[in-house]
């Protein structure tokens, strides 16, 4: 756990604030900080000459938060209409390590990033332009400033890129509250593909943005001594996705908000324009998920639909709108078969994902691969759609209760044959978390040292 200098008086106000107040007290808790630190000789202003932390930090914060994967909706959610998304046991973990060498560090492991900055530098960057998390859009010119400081040329949009751009804007935006920004190193690790639409970037962007918070103590942290994982409350988890959505708009422009509403609250849920509400009852549903391994831009992906929506609204808004039946159809369906799941329940969901299939294929975001996923299914008697912003990517396949394993295996083995990864999985997993580092797989705390 973060435990503050100072600790026994700011252990008393922690227990205040955990009995209802809204914020910690971070100018108290601060001042014993700088009390401290006066005491050792740095000066009253220590930490901002020296780049140590000016926030309370001293012990290492393990976060992760889960994948999606969007069952009906994308696309349409971005205009308005309704998408169920649900959270998948695949997940990004995020070990946030402070220090006192004056740098802030990013290490991205899967994607081969290494960064370092230095924080008295990045404390005397004008950073009026940053956003306070109230859901102010990102203009160009922000991006163009973030790039600036990151030292990256204006047209460069790789994923490295924008994952350090996201990486930057939200500890500059979230550590400003501090009276200086705090050393610390940042790593992650993921076990999911990047741009394959499981929303990996709103997973990275979640994490961010509650290890930000809680080592800033703008959220508390919610791991209980003994514990091996701790949530955080309904209030801290909203603001954590608001953060989360600001960093997916430097990552993505102009995201609908549904990848990192479902990352911050798992389970499954329904998303319409903001609005968030859990599915209360979820049949447990089993699916193949299977990346094709084509690369695609969600923001291209999102622009071009639009563009053809401006350009044939007579044809493509009706799409839309079946799509938002489709969506509305599949939940009532689902709540229906968490009372009594009948094998009736399982066509109408399989009719579903083809009718929505084939008006994703009108959209224009399909592609060949993903042709070739349906028809491998189909010839195993199966269903499938493309998922997230298609363009290649992921596509999912419901199992019905009734396909035998070895009906799986040899699906499994003929996708693999395509060339595409495949994983049998279950949907619902829990949102973003806290653990503590004895928890951790040992998979996990290779992944994190494994740079
Ligand atoms: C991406 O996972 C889902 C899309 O609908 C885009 C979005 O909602 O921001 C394609």
């Amino acid at each position: 756990m973060l435990k503050p200098i100072g600790k026994g008086n700011s252990q008393l106000a922690r227990s205040d604030w955990l009995g209802g107040r809204k914020k910690p007290p971070l100018l108290r808790t601060r001042e014993l900080a700088y009390g401290v630190l006066e005491r050792l000789g740095f000066g009253s202003r220590a930490s901002e000459a020296t780049g140590l932390p000016g926030a309370m930090l001293s012990e290492v914060l393990l976060v992760s938060a889960p994948g999606k994967v969007i069952l009906h909706g994308e696309h349409a959610v971005v205009h308005g209409k309704v998408a169920l998304a649900v959270a998948l046991n695949l997940r990004t973990f995020l070990r946030l390590q402070p220090h006192s060498s004056g740098r802030v560090g990013l290490n991205l492991p899967n994607i081969g990033v290494r960064r370092a900055w230095d924080v008295a530098s990045l404390q005397l960057l004008d950073t009026s332009f940053l956003g306070h998390g109230d859901g102010a859009a990102l203009t160009a010119e922000h991006m163009e400033k973030l790039k600036e400081v990151a030292g990256f040329p204006e047209d460069c949009v790789d994923p490295q890129c924008l994952a350090v751009l996201a990486f930057l804007y939200l500890y500059l935006s979230i550590c400003r509250s501090q009276r200086a920004l705090p050393s610390l190193d940042v790593t992650m690790w993921s076990e999911l593909p990047t741009g394959a639409g499981l929303g990996s970037s709103a997973a990275y962007c979640v994490c961010l943005a509650a290890a930000f918070l809680t080592a800033c103590e703008e959220i508390p942290n919610p791991l209980k001594d003994g514990e091996a994982a701790g949530r955080w409350t309904e209030e801290n988890l909203e603001l954590i996705n608001k953060w989360a959505f600001q960093g997916e708009k430097v990552i993505h422009g102009n995201p609908s908000g549904v990848d990192n509403a479902v990352s911050t609250w798992g389970g499954a849920l329904r998303y319409q324009q903001g609005k968030i509400s859990s599915l209360k009852r979820l049949p447990i549903l089993k699916i193949l998920l299977s990346n094709t391994k084509v690369p695609r831009s969600t923001k291209v992906l999102v622009a071009n639909v639009r563009s053809r929506l401006l350009k044939f609204p007579e044809i493509v808004a009706p799409l839309l709108t079946s799509i938002d039946a489709i969506s509305l159809e599949c939940e009532r369906v689902l709540g229906e078969m968490a009372a009594a799941p009948t094998p009736e329940h399982y066509l109408v969901l399989e009719e579903l994902i083809d009718m929505n299939q084939h008006h994703l294929n009108a959209l224009g975001v399909g592609h060949a691969s993903l042709d070739q996923l349906c028809q491998v299914t189909t010839a195993h008697g199966l269903h499938s759609k493309l998922t997230g912003a298609g363009g290649g990517g992921c596509g999912i396949t419901l199992l019905r209760p009734d396909v035998e394993q070895p009906e799986v295996e040899a699906t499994k083995q003929a996708l693999s044959g395509c060339g595409f990864d495949c994983w049998e999985t279950s949907i619902g997993a829990p949102g973003v978390s806290v653990h503590a580092a004895a928890s951790l797989d040992a998979s996990v705390q290779q992944g994190l040292d494994s740079l």
